[in-house]
């Protein structure tokens, strides 16, 4: 296991289309267990593989229900609204309001290549679009609605009552 290099805001890489991850060996079992190592000890709820690098459809969340490892990813439903604080590992120190969907339903594949699908609400949604945009090349400041303050990022701001 290994913290891995978060990626900022300017390195090329987070602007990339990553491709689908084929091989699903050794190598990714690494890199997903890296990944969440990194994304705990930087206190993310999301890290997606472009943030460390490499151009693969990989991501890992864990928005306080569990470690989910999504492989290819994809939302395959989207339900409601809601708008709220987001942040991210690759652009420290700031914050936004984003609006996102209430819920999702997302197909992925797990370590192995197994195809799953689960449901997310709430913040797990958020991460979970937050995360999949990454894999675009897209960061919340593309689809923000607005960007907080250093003052707001401390204090309380209406939408954080709209969740
Ligand atoms: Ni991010």
């Amino acid at each position: 296991m290994a913290i891995r290099t978060i990626v900022k805001l300017g390195d090329e890489s987070l602007r990339k289309e990553c491709r689908r991850e084929e091989k699903f060996g050794l190598r990714l079992a690494l890199l997903l267990k890296d990944m969440a190592e990194t994304m705990y000890k930087a206190e993310g709820v999301g890290l997606a593989a472009p943030q460390v690098g490499i151009l693969r459809r990989v991501v890992v969340i864990d928005a306080g229900e569990g470690l989910f490892e999504l492989v290819n990813p994809e939302i395959i439903e989207r339900d409601g609204e809601q708008t709220g604080r987001e942040g991210c590992l690759s652009l420290p120190g700031r914050q936004a309001i984003v609006t996102r969907p209430r819920k999702v339903k997302v197909r992925a594949q797990d370590r192995k290549g197994e195809f799953f699908e689960f449901e997310a609400e709430g913040l797990f949604a958020r991460a979970v679009c937050h995360e999949l945009d990454h894999l675009d090349g897209q960061l919340y400041i593309d689809v923000m609605d607005r960007e907080l303050t250093p003052e707001e990022i401390e204090g309380h701001v209406p939408e954080d009552d709209c969740e």
